[in-house]
């Protein structure tokens, strides 16, 4: 159904309260469950584009912070847009820039109108208020672009948490009227009330009210335990339209990932898989795999020599251990690599099982594996 001029999204099959379809976008079709790769400044890190595509990803992240400050927004837009420039050509979502100005800007001064602050890279001063992030995320061509919110971290106080919800409520619609029409594209609200239910539910359905094409749950992952984060999906889920994609932001782990899908969303993005690889840790069919560890040293054996991924069966976890010691870029260029691939693997098999009715299968034997810590 269509949800957006030029826009559509269809649930194929349930499971439960899991779900499988496909949100099509001017740029292409994107299968839900969706992991999207984060590409923050115009470059998911340590990956070719060609790479990323052919691990079955359809659609990647950007975000408007960085790139208004690096190389600017007008410039891409000069460019020929984010596509162009980074020769990624599937489906482009962007982060509407508060969540990074709250964790790494410098001095930042909130109103009711936006938020200045001064550049993590030299200083500046800039300057965004609901208006110009969907500016931006137009002038670098985003495919969906999500609405200004403010989120708090966790723990805070009831008044500070349902102040910045107002807040982000007030700014959903203001995003939503500088969006206005543009067809094949998308803009998302979300809903922010850090770990207060009736917060949630409100932030939900004021939402709802303004009838987004789609809905993103933010302020989760922000420092409270996974069970918070779990039964706030729960309390949320009921209130946001059934035949509308779902977005968590900024999740997660492989279990936070089946867990959340168990509970009815549609869409993840996570700096786990990439930030890991470069750190020397491996994700795989049977837990994390730290490379850094000694006992990798002189093992001969590949990472899984059953993956989808060349870099799991080609090389060593002796040689895998010592480009990470080494800190060679090639170390975290294979680990990217791998782990994109395994998060990738998951998603298909999220979408196999949940169209073939054996969800519960597959998140019991994903929980196994991770149950177990690093191996
Ligand atoms: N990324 C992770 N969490 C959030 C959030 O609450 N808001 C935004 N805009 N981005 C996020």
């Amino acid at each position: 159904m269509t949800i957006s001029p030029g826009v559509s999204f269809s649930v194929h099959a349930q499971d439960g309260t899991a779900r499988t379809g496909a949100l099509e976008l001017g740029r292409g079709v994107v299968r839900t469950p969706a992991f999207m790769p984060v590409g923050t400044a115009g470059t998911v890190k340590a990956m070719y584009v060609d790479q990323v595509r052919d691990l079955g990803a359809d659609i990647i992240l950007g975000n408007t912070y960085h790139l208004m400050l690096r190389p600017g927004a007008e410039r891409v837009a000069a460019l020929g847009g984010l596509h162009a420039f980074s020769r990624w050509q599937g489906p482009i979502l962007t982060d509407s820039g508060g969540f990074q100005v709250m964790s790494l800007s410098g001095l930042r001064k909130l109103d009711r109108d936006g938020v200045t602050f001064r550049s993590h890279i030299d200083g500046s001063s800039h300057r965004l208020t609901p208006e110009r992030s969907v500016e931006i995320q137009t002038l670098l061509d985003s495919d969906i672009i999500m609405q200004l919110d403010e989120c708090v971290r966790l723990p805070s106080t009831r008044v500070d948490i349902e102040r910045a919800m107002r807040l982000s409520l007030d700014w959903a619609e203001r995003s939503k009227r500088a969006f206005g029409s543009q067809p094949g594209k998308a803009i998302f609200g979300i809903v922010q009330g850090g770990d207060v239910p009736d917060l949630r539910i409100a932030s939900a359905s004021g939402l709802a009210d303004m009838d987004f094409p789609g809905y993103a749950i933010g302020g989760l992952a922000v420092g409270e335990p996974q069970d918070v984060m779990l039964r706030m999906i729960e309390t949320v889920e009921p209130f946001l339209p059934k035949a509308r994609p779902r977005y968590l932001m900024g999740v997660g782990t492989p279990d936070d990932i089946v867990e959340s899908v168990a509970r009815g969303i549609d869409m993840f993005d996570c700096v786990m898989p990439t930030r890991a690889g470069r750190h020397g840790l491996a994700f795989s069919r049977f837990g994390k795999i730290n490379l850094k560890n000694a006992r990798h040293a002189q093992d001969h054996r590949p990472l899984d020599e059953a993956s989808s991924c060349p870099a799991a069966r080609d090389y060593s976890r002796a040689y895998l251990h010592h480009l990470t010691r080494a800190n060679e870029i090639l170390g975290m260029m294979l680990l990217t690599w791998v782990n994109l691939a395994y998060y990738q693997d998951l998603m298909a098999g999220l979408r196999a099982a949940i169209a073939a009715g054996r969800f519960a299968d597959f998140r019991a034997e994903t929980r196994e594996a991770w149950a177990k810590g690093d191996i």
